[in-house]
């Protein structure tokens, strides 16, 4: 792996580029608006694009995602999913798997929230699952159609810099890793993933399932048109749609934005 000493110490895109491998073209920017929109305006299949700080990132539902200078991981890659269009909205799951088995590897305890937060514990954890450590972004763009899917790790902020009281960091966790490793640990466990995905959907699907510390929980959803769905989220389908059963049967969630009410 490509050492980079110094928490908070600029990315040398040499690093960059060599944890990430051959299999991607990376480019680094010291400062960048949103790398989704960067991957998005050029999205050649194989693109890497890093921003050493991201100033206007995007969050899903409209959010914002910004963190303090060197202290988050944040970039985008543009790939050709290879997967026919129902298969699409496994990208994002497939991201957030691979984020999840990387960090493990570091000795984190992180899992996915339906559909691709990750969130780890990390001794303060408000709902026995942990707290957010990750976002993700997947958009379709372009013709043809490429997906750009978009990471913010943090990696070394402090309590005192976190946006949310529910979002953490790996330094807080106690894991300490250069971004640039980070980096390339993503990007093969993605790559793996999505190989696995291509070759064998329920595979993968079961992998997922047990990586998501949603299931078996009571679950609140607040839907995009604003309605509340709860019940316990008692399986991931075929499509990747949240099921939750909220007493009248499975209901099926294609989108929203899921609050673990409390611990399994
Ligand atoms: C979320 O949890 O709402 C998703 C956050 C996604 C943030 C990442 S940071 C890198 C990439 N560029 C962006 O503008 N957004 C994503």
């Amino acid at each position: 792996m490509a050492e980079q000493t110094g928490a908070r110490s600029p990315l040398e895109p040499v690093l960059v580029a060599l944890a990430a491998g051959d299999d991607w073209s990376v480019t680094v920017h010291p400062t960048a608006g949103s790398t989704n929109e960067l991957a998005a305006d050029n999205p050649v299949p194989g693109r890497v694009i890093v921003a050493d700080h991201q100033v206007a990132g995007r969050g899903r539902l409209d959010r914002s995602w910004v963190t303090p200078p060197g202290t988050a991981l944040t970039f985008s890659v543009v790939i050709d999913p290879q997967l026919p269009d129902e298969r699409w909205p496994l990208i994002p799951l497939i991201a957030g798997v691979a984020v999840v088995d990387a960090v493990r590897r570091l000795g984190a305890d992180a899992s996915v929230k339906w559909p691709n937060d990750v969130l780890l514990v990390d001794g303060t954890t408000t709902d026995g699952a942990g707290r957010k450590v990750c976002g993700i972004l997947s958009e379709r763009v372009g013709d043809p159609p490429r997906a750009v899917v978009g990471i913010g790790i943090n990696v070394d902020l402090q309590e005192g810099e976190l946006p949310v009281p529910t979002a953490t960091s790996l330094a807080i966790a106690g894991i300490a890793v250069s971004r640039a490793d980070l980096l390339g640990a993503v990007l093969a466990e993605f790559s793996r993933l999505l190989d696995e995905a291509r070759a064998d959907v329920p595979a993968f699907l079961e992998t997922y399932r047990e990586r998501c510390s949603t299931l078996g929980r009571p679950v609140m959803v607040l839907m995009p048109d604003g309605s509340r769905l709860e019940g316990e989220a008692v399986s991931v389908d075929d499509q990747g749609c949240l099921l939750v059963d909220d007493g009248t049967g499975p209901q099926r969630v294609a989108a929203g934005d899921v609050v673990h009410v409390r611990p399994a």
